[in-house]
């Protein structure tokens, strides 16, 4: 049996990082209680981030406190330093999730400092945590950064091989502002799969210039089979200009499962809701399946037309 596609749910962290209006702790606690029943491997919970950077995510403690875990699933959080992660392990969070870009300009304008400063920072939580939780890092602009343009893979692959060497277990290739396409993926996967053999890779595209799902499948053509997605297709970093929405969660798995894949996500259980988003947010969201339905959800067919004159007029006529 084919293996099975694992998902990330990121829309409580990446998807409403960057929403304008302030979802209250209790919404976002009930949602991740809903999506905690829905089959997702993981679900990225919340950041742990200045709440000045990311004032959205600033009850995050509240957030992890009271939210139902569910078995089986793991909530991980977003952690860009010392500080958070000594908030994360209070929070007991079952994987922090490191963040840095492969571009220096991201990094910047993200983190506040150098490429090698954050990676100096994250080696210092690598060592704090010493293996009471796994570690994941996401390399945001992996495949792209939209102040400097194209990302070469032999300096992503850098970055991740030494990641790896801190001895993190998963690394997550982010395309920060939808700038990759689907050969550009099959391309990185190729050269990743064979020099990161036991790591967990998931990959992480937005959706910003319509190439997402495409993404997807040149990603599960190429053997990877894990993937972040935000329910809606929510999402985007502040601090990334033109960012803008995370691949759709509905959308995805819908994908893979009319292609006969195994997701282990009950779409049934979450179109609702994914259709109870646009009201928590205050605005409609790009998700497609959850207005148009599944291929197998059937309209009726329409009532006859009964002949009227409108129909009739130009019957005997050539079509202009
Ligand atoms: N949690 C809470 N507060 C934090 C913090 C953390 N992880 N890290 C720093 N702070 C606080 C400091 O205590 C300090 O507070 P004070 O001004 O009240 O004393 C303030 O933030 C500034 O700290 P400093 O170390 O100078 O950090 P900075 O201002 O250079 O910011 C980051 C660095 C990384 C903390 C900040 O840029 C950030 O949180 N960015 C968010 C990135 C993000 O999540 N992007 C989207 C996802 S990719
Ligand atoms: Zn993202």
């Amino acid at each position: 049996m084919a293996q099975r596609i694992l998902f990330n749910e990121v829309v409580t962290r990446d998807g409403f990082q960057m929403e304008p209006r302030f979802v209250p702790t209790d919404d976002k606690i009930a949602l991740i209680d809903a999506l905690g029943t829905c089959g997702y491997a993981k679900i990225e919970v919340t950041s742990f981030t200045s709440p000045r950077a990311i004032p959205m995510l600033a009850d995050a403690e509240e957030v992890m406190r009271r939210i139902r875990r569910v078995p089986g699933v793991e909530y991980s959080v977003l952690v860009p330093n010392l500080r958070g992660a000594e908030r994360a392990l209070e929070s007991r969070a079952d994987e922090l999730n490191l963040v840095m870009s492969v571009s220096e300009a991201h990094n910047q304008a993200n983190l506040r400092m150098s490429r090698e400063s954050s990676f100096a920072a994250l080696a210092a939580v690598a060592r704090f945590v010493d293996g009471r939780v796994p570690l994941n890092v996401s390399l945001s602009t992996a495949f792209g950064c939209p102040m400097q343009g194209l990302v070469a893979a032999d300096e992503v692959l850098l970055w991740a091989e030494r990641f790896a060497a801190l001895g993190v277990r998963g690394i997550t290739f982010c395309d920060t502002t939808g700038m990759a396409h689907p050969v550009q993926v099959a391309r990185l996967v190729e050269m990743l799969l064979p020099r990161m053999e036991g790591l967990q890779l998931t990959l992480h595209f937005h959706n910003t210039r319509g190439m997402g799902l495409a993404n997807v499948l040149a990603g599960v053509q190429g053997g990877i089979h894990r993937f972040d997605a935000s329910l809606g297709g929510l999402g985007g970093c502040p601090y990334a200009p033109g960012a803008s929405g995370n691949i759709c969660s509905e959308d995805t798995v819908h994908m893979l499962d009319a292609m006969g894949l195994d997701t282990g996500i009950d779409l049934a259980r979450l179109l609702p809701i994914a259709r109870s988003l646009a009201k928590l947010v205050g605005h409609e969201v790009p998700s497609h399946v959850s207005k148009a339905g599944r291929i197998h959800d059937l309209h009726p067919s329409p009532p006859p037309r009964t002949a009227n004159a409108n129909d009739c007029r130009h019957a005997d006529r050539p079509v202009a």
